[in-house]
């Protein structure tokens, strides 16, 4: 273990498996206290045993939540809130590309939920722990798709899993530049970590050429991927390049990044519908209308 980190706080979401455990890992290498939410219990509690015994740093713990339920998001946030008043850095890791469409229990889609939703409520609870560290807070850049916002259930037409997952991208990339005005003068900065292609679970869901195992085999590791988030949350002096794109170590290029999401028009529409969505469930917790 290399202790650079000591003493900072880490959450990492979707830490399970993939590059979320493999970010949990890089980082409890450099000693940091590492928080892995996940929510599956028994794949959480592999993935800690696994991540204390690699990196040698035994101050590592779980959450397990579902954050795909607003509900679930709060509730993680609560617990993390009880046991760290300041948090340093955390990282938006969890994702998910559907195997088909599904509404969750509170009636949002489930790729927009756990892409988007769940980051924006994370964070809006977590507000003041991340003011008290000067946080960074690191969204993981996926490909984004066009947003319906007429359609935000994906009711209409056919489903085209990947890309129900790039609306919830995009938003949670625009959600970033309504997070670092609110943010402004806090020292709290949002960064994005793109981590490449790589050969993870939620993969499988994508389909076409990216599912052959020739394609697989050209895929990135998750260690590998991994380094985009690392970087964003220890490299030196990134508080003066807010809402910047990393790949690995470096910039995203023009050619990779996405275009438009720091778009005011977007933005706004976004936080409308997510604030809508969010306290529609908080309003009595009803399902909405699918
Ligand atoms: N793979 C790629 O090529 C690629 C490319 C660009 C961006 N990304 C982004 O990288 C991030 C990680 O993706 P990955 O490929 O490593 O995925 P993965 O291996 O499928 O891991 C997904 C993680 O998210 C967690 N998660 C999913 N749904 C959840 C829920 N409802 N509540 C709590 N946790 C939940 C999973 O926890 P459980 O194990 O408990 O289910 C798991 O830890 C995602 O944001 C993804 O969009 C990936």
């Amino acid at each position: 273990m290399n202790p650079t980190l000591r003493g900072k706080v880490v959450v990492i979401t979707g830490a399970s498996q993939g590059i979320g455990k493999a970010t949990a890992l890089g980082i409890a290498k450099l000693g940091a206290k590492v928080v892995m939410v996940s929510r599956d219990p028994a794949r959480a509690a592999e993935a800690l045993r696994e991540v204390k015994q690699q990196s040698t740093n035994d101050d590592v713990e779980t959450v397990t939540a579902d954050l795909s339920l607003v509900e679930g998001a709060k509730r993680a946030a609560a617990e993390l809130k009880a046991r760290h008043p300041r948090i340093d850095v955390l990282i938006n890791n969890a994702g998910l590309v559907p195997a088909g469409r599904e509404l969750t229990a509170e009636g949002i889609e489930s790729a927009f939920a756990i892409n988007h939703v769940a980051h924006w409520v994370l964070i809006r609870e977590l507000f003041a722990p991340l003011v008290a560290g000067r946080a960074r807070v690191v969204m993981l850049v996926g490909q984004p798709s066009p947003i319906d916002f007429d359609d935000l259930t994906c009711a209409k037409g056919t489903y085209k899993t990947f890309e129900a997952y790039g609306r919830g991208k995009l938003a949670s990339l625009a959600a970033m530049v309504e997070w670092q005005r609110r943010f402004a003068g806090t020292g709290v900065t949002m960064l994005g970590a793109f981590p490449g292609i790589v050969d993870t679970a939620s993969m499988k869901n994508v389909g076409g050429i990216f599912s052959t195992a020739f394609a697989r085999m050209l895929m990135r590791s998750p260690e590998k991927a991994a380094r985009s988030s690392v970087f964003c949350a220890t490299a030196a002096g990134l508080e003066q390049r807010p809402l910047a794109l990393f790949s690995g170590d470096k910039p995203m290029s023009k050619f990779m990044a996405p275009k438009g999401w720091q778009e005011p028009g977007l933005v706004k529409r976004v936080v409308e519908a997510t604030e809508r969505l969010v306290s529609q469930v908080e309003a009595g917790g009803q399902r909405l209308t699918a």
